[in-house]
This record gives structure tokens, C-alpha cells and sequence, in this order.
């Protein structure tokens, strides 16, 4: 049926509150905030004229609460999973980690941008069962910017995040308050997913026509969800807003514009502030992505604009009549972003993007590399090198592509002859490099891998040694092989 849009106020995560302080695990004289995040089954109503809808969230909400931190001032989270012994969406029990043997209802947290030790990273095999927790530590060394967390277990990750286990982390230093930016009411998270929602309001996951393997190769949903609720309103003023944005959805690409053709500023991306606005008509963002922008209502006094997806709308916002004073300010420099050079790399990898679809391999079948997840480590950098990743496209599909730990740079993207490279491995480029664009040109931790395309990325392998992760964001591909483990090494004596 057809709802009507518009009728619902947005809703704005609460910010989490800790439950106290606790000894830092890394100094115990040091006392930090201790976080309980539990997950639950919960109902939710997602549009005035449906009933509530059953989902998963944390700390009582769809998303979850904003974990608000600054740089450098660590945190604990406790994440307790007190779910229902029993998913409520179709596991694929051919899929790797995600046997029949295994109990159905498996979490592991991770914050998506995070640089934090190992241990606290979700890795994907770590997770644990109803009435378990586990408790990760977050040293924040990093700058200010927005980060998500979401569900992170083998196998069944798309159902998790799908039933609604995501939400926002975001992290303040002194560079961004320096710039005086909207805050407060005036800045908005924004967490977009699509979803499908079947005749009572409730969440529908779909199955393959393969009864042996449910698994589906893309989740696309006709229905987006911007905090928790479909097409809501929010009320503004006619003077500038900060909006948060994070691509919170299994397998989406989302195009943002402005009804009445407004532009609007990106200033930050993934990993932080951009070096200087870039103003954009049309925002893309891949699952995973976030985006940072800044929207001047000054001149729609009195007027209503929607926020859309492609031509479908997601967001109106009504803007008051009475002049306001605004005191923010869209500065014309933001932060640096100092170059990674790639004379300073010291190892180039060349990483394949697979998908095999024919008639033989039914389902589709992914990888990364020709590897399986549970093959041997073989991207293993030395902790404070610089390294280059090439990721080589082959399949017919744009992938999200993001490594754990680290922020890294886009070097460029080229289309180069994908038959020749698969037949004979030889890499012949059809085409001049394109360097990022604008709104890429910051640190990013997650970055479009497009068709036919090399992309190539640099990264600094900072912060910790250890095992983690790197895949490709659309869930259903990382459920499905599209995930690789990786180690940082000490460096050798
Ligand atoms: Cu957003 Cu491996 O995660
Ligand atoms: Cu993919």
C-alpha cells in the first residue's frame, strides 16, 4: 500500500549515557566511561500507519543511541547480547561460518573506522550467544569523525545488521571545534537503509529460488529508512545544519540531492574533515560510507525541501519563516590532509574482486584474491609501513571495499582489459587514471571499487598489531567470501 510520507518527525538517536567509570585497561590509574550495550528484540514503529514493526536494536532503540567521544579519551563498551535464542530472518546454513551446527543467534560488535587493538576489533569469528557479552575498548586515537557501529558475525552479518544492530559513533577533537560548525540541534545524524516490508510492517528478508542456499547476491528494498522511520520531516530554521550522514545499508548506493536542485557542502568524509568544502548537486555514498555536509537553509525561509534518494524521497525538511542569527560558520579551509606518497610505499598488492556466475556455480560465487575466509592470512603488512592496494575488478558489480584499523588515501581508479587480465594475467590499462574525486580526496576507510576499474589505495598500517578484517561492505558479499582476514606484523628485528 501506499503511505503517506511525511507524517512522521524524524527521529534523533538519543546520545548514549555511561554507566560510570572504570579503570582503563591500558592504565589503571586512569578512569574512563563504561558503556552497557545491550541488544534486544524490540518493536518499533517505523511509520504512523503501520504497526509496530520487530527488529533488533541496542540500548532499547533502532538504530542504537550515538556514542558520542572525543579524540584520544578512551572508552568501554560492554556489548551484551540478550536476543531471542531464534533469528527471525532466513539463515543460509551453506554459508561459511554459519552451519546448522552453530547456534542461530551469534553477535560480535565492531566500530566501523575504528583504530583499536585486535581484541576489541569484532572479529567475525568472536562472536557470542544470548546471555554472553563481551567487553572492547576503544582508545579513540584518532581525529574527530563519524564512525558507525553495527554487528559484525560470520555468516549471518546481513541478517543482523538487516534486523536493525547499527548505529553512530562519533568522535570530537579541538581542530573541529575550532571551525565552529552547526552544532547541537543543528547537527543532525543521518543512518539511511533500505528495507523491505511486507503487508503487516514487517521486516521481510528475501530467499533465493535455491532451498539449499536462501542466500540472496544484493538486499534492495523499495523502502528507506532515515533513523528508524520511513519519509519523515524535520523541522528547521532557515540557517545552516550539519548532517552526519552514514550509509547504513546491506547492499544500496545512495544518491542524495535536493528537490529544488539546492547545492549543498561536503566537508568531511569517512575518516574526517575534507581539506576545504566541496560543493556538490548530487552526493553518492556506498554501503558503509559517510558523509559529512552542510546545508544552508537561510534562503527557504518558510519553504519545504525534500531530501531524496535517485527520485524517491527520504526526508523533508520544514523550514520556520522567522529570520534566525547564525553564528556557525562554513569555513573556507578545514583540515589538511598531508599526502601519502607512494614513493614512501614499500609493498604494492594486487587484490582480485571475483565473482564467478554461471551455471555450474549456482549460487554466484565471491572472493577476494581466489581466496576463501578460511584460507591462510596473505595480506600481512609491517605496522608503521606504507602500503599500496590495488583492488582489480573483475566482476560486472561496483564493490564497497574497506579495511579494519586503517585509514587510507584513493590513489586513483583505470579501466583496464578484464579478459585479458583473466585469461593470461596480463594487466593492460584501457584508460587514464582518474584521481578521486573531490569529495574522496580525505582520509576514507571505505572506498567504490567500480567495474573493469583498478583502485588503488594507500595506507599507513598504524595503531596495533594483530589479526583483522578486510571486505566488501555489501553485506551479502562479505557473508559470502567476500571477506579476507589480514594480519599487522611486527616489524622484523
Ligand atoms: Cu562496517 Cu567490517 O565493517
Ligand atoms: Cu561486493
Amino acid at each position: 500500500k501506499n503511505l503517506k510520507p511525511f507524517v512522521d518527525p524524524l527521529p534523533i538517536p538519543a546520545i548514549a549515557r555511561n554507566a560510570g567509570l572504570r579503570a582503563s585497561p591500558t592504565n589503571a590509574a586512569l578512569q574512563i566511561p563504561y558503556y552497557r550495550m545491550e541488544m534486544r528484540a524490540l518493536e518499533t514503529q517505523v511509520h504512523r500507519d503501520l504497526k509496530p514493526t520487530h527488529c533488533w536494536g541496542y540500548a532499547g532503540s533502532m538504530p542504537g543511541p550515538t556514542i558520542e567521544t572525543r579524540s584520544g579519551e578512551g572508552l568501554l563498551v560492554d556489548w551484551i547480547n540478550n536476543l531471542p535464542q531464534q533469528h527471525f530472518l532466513p539463515i543460509d546454513h551453506s554459508i561459511h561460518g554459519a552451519e546448522a551446527e552453530l547456534p542461530e543467534v551469534r553477535t560480535v560488535a565492531h566500530v566501523h573506522g575504528a583504530r583499536v587493538p585486535p581484541e576489541s576489533d569484532g572479529y567475525p569469528e568472536l562472536w557470542f550467544t544470548p546471555g554472553k557479552s563481551a567487553l572492547y575498548h576503544y582508545p579513540n586515537g584518532q581525529d574527530a569523525t563519524a564512525l558507525w557501529y553495527h554487528d559484525h558475525a560470520l555468516g549471518i552479518n546481513r541478517l543482523n545488521v538487516y534486523a536493525g544492530l547499527f548505529g553512530a559513533f562519533l568522535i570530537r577533537d579541538a581542530v573541529e571545534d575550532a571551525l565552529n560548525l552547526p552544532r547541537d540541534q543543528y547537527e543532525i545524524p543521518l543512518l539511511l537503509c533500505d528495507r523491505l516490508f511486507d503487508q503487516n510492517g514487517q521486516l521481510h528478508y528475501p530467499v533465493s529460488a535455491n532451498a539449499k542456499s536462501p542466500w540472496i547476491p544484493e538486499l534492495f528494498a523499495n523502502a528507506t529508512l532515515v533513523n528508524g522511520k520511513l519519509f519523515p520531516y524535520h523541522n528547521v530554521e532557515p540557517r545552516k545544519y550539519r548532517l552526519r550522514v552514514v550509509n547504513c545499508a546491506n547492499a544500496r548506493y545512495f544518491h542524495l540531492s535536493l528537490d529544488n536542485g539546492q547545492p549543498f557542502q561536503q566537508i568531511g568524509c569517512d575518516q574526517g574533515l575534507l581539506p576545504a568544502p566541496v560543493t556538490l548537486k548530487l552526493l553518492s555514498l556506498a554501503p558503509g560510507e559517510r558523509a559529512d555536509i552542510i546545508i544552508d537553509f537561510s534562503s527557504n525561509a518558510g519553504t519545504q525541501i525534500v531530501l531524496k534518494n535517485d527520485v524517491l524521497p527520504l526526508l523533508q525538511f520544514r523550514v520556520s519563516k522567522a529570520a534566525v542569527k547564525d553564528t556557525s560558520v562554513l569555513p573556507a579551509a578545514l583540515r589538511a590532509v598531508p599526502k601519502l606518497l607512494e614513493s614512501a610505499s614499500v609493498k604494492t598488492r594486487d587484490l582480485t574482486l571475483e565473482e564467478v556466475d554461471d551455471l555450474v556455480s549456482d549460487p554466484v560465487s565471491l572472493s577476494l584474491n581466489s581466496k576463501h575466509w578460511c584460507m591462510p592470512v596473505t595480506e600481512d603488512p609491517v605496522i608503521d609501513t606504507i602500503e599500496t592496494w590495488n583492488m582489480i575488478n573483475l566482476t560486472d558489480d561496483s564493490h564497497a571495499m574497506h579495511l579494519h584499523l586503517v585509514r587510507f588515501q584513493i590513489l586513483d581508479r583505470r579501466r583496464f582489459d578484464t579478459f585479458l587480465y583473466q585469461t593470461k594475467k596480463i594487466m593492460r590499462y584501457t584508460g587514464a587514471a582518474i584521481p578521486p574525486e573531490a569529495n574522496e580526496a580525505g582520509w576514507k576507510d571505505t572506498v567504490r571499487a567500480d567495474p573493469g576499474m583498478v583502485t588503488r589505495i594507500i595506507a599507513k598500517f598504524e595503531g596495533y598489531t594483530g589479526r583483522y578484517v578486510w571486505h566488501c561492505h555489501i553485506l551479502e558479499h562479505e557473508d559470502n567470501e567476500m571477506m579476507r582476514p589480514f594480519n599487522v606484523i611486527a616489524a622484523p628485528i
